[in-house]
């Protein structure tokens, strides 16, 4: 069976804690010229005039948002910034990283929201479950954006550790998953809509047009149709079918604890949202 994944969400910048792992960054961008040139559905513009409001894309690393931000240029082709300035991406399709201000559609971040209230009108929230998340960051930190880690790299472990590194990466990730989807969804005083990773994956368009009606952005169906053809991008490679699975039944189950309490989370922020819209529309 040969199914698709998406390389393109792999493309995460440079920050926080993953500089050490990244001093190689600029042998990545390297890699980016080898890559035939993106074809776009219409030229790419700046936002105008500028929004006086600026809606963040956020995610955990490895959840998609470069893909995300590719699929919002080709349907609308107005710019996407990022809080982070990713050369590899800004030569290839994406000339605002480092934009932070309403001259771009959204605003990528991998951080939780800033305490500034203004610096975000709304977000969009992209989350992806832990267990893929969490491994498409591991491949990319040890493989850069277009492999996979070998099978040495999930056993290595530090003299003074009794367990694997990769262990210790995988809930040190997923505390980090967890807190990071809590605090835009409880702290963020904005209206947050999220999307599904994995419902942007097996229903593009529509999964594209509610981030679209979100942004009241209006899109023809000729657009709509030419960004759901050129959905694959330029990353897309066949998955390689492996029988090595890196995770342990006691990861499966710390995954699926903490993806449970993520969701619930989620489940009472719609249902909250819904209610205070009912409200609203009743007031009307
Ligand atoms: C990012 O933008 C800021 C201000 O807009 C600028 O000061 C900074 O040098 C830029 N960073 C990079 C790496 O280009
Ligand atoms: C979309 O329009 C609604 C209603 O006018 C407004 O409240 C909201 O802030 C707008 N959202 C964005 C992202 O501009
Ligand atoms: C939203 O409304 C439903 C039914 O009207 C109610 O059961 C639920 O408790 C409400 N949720 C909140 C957070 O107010």
């Amino acid at each position: 069976m040969i199914y698709f994944s998406i390389i393109i969400f792999m493309l995460s910048p440079l920050h926080g804690v993953k500089d050490s792992f990244y001093e190689h960054g600029s042998i990545n961008s390297f890699a980016y010229r080898q890559l035939p040139a993106l074809h776009w559905c219409q030229g790419l513009q700046w936002r105008s005039p500028p929004s006086p409001y600026v809606v963040a894309l956020a995610s955990f690393p490895g959840s998609g948002n470069t893909w995300l931000r590719y699929l919002l240029q080709q349907a609308t082709g107005i710019v996407t910034g990022s809080i982070y300035m990713d050369y590899g991406l800004r030569v290839h399709g994406f000339p605002a990283e480092n934009v932070t201000d309403g001259s771009v559609l959204v605003v990528k971040t991998h951080e939780a929201p800033p305490i500034s209230p203004n610096k975000f009108k709304s977000a969009l929230l992209l989350i992806r479950n832990p267990k893929d998340a969490i491994l498409a960051d591991f491949n990319r930190v040890h493989k850069g954006h277009i492999g996979t880690a070998p099978k040495s790299a999930f056993k290595k472990k530090s003299y003074n550790r009794e367990e694997s590194d990769w262990s210790y990466y995988v809930a040190s990730q997923l505390t980090a998953w967890e807190s990071l989807h809590r605090l835009w969804l409880t702290r963020f005083p904005g209206p947050v809509h999220v999307v599904f990773y994995e419902t942007l994956v097996s229903d593009t368009r529509s999964t594209l047009q509610g981030v679209l009606d979100f942004l009241n952005r209006t899109v023809s169906e000729a657009e709509m149709n030419c960004a759901i053809s050129l959905k694959e991008g330029i990353y897309r490679r066949k998955k390689k079918i492996k029988n090595f699975d890196p995770y342990t039944p006691e990861m499966y189950k710390a995954i699926r604890i903490a993806r449970d309490r993520v969701f619930n989370i989620v489940a009472d922020y719609q249902s909250k949202r819904t209610n205070t819209t009912r409200r609203y529309n009743n007031i009307d």
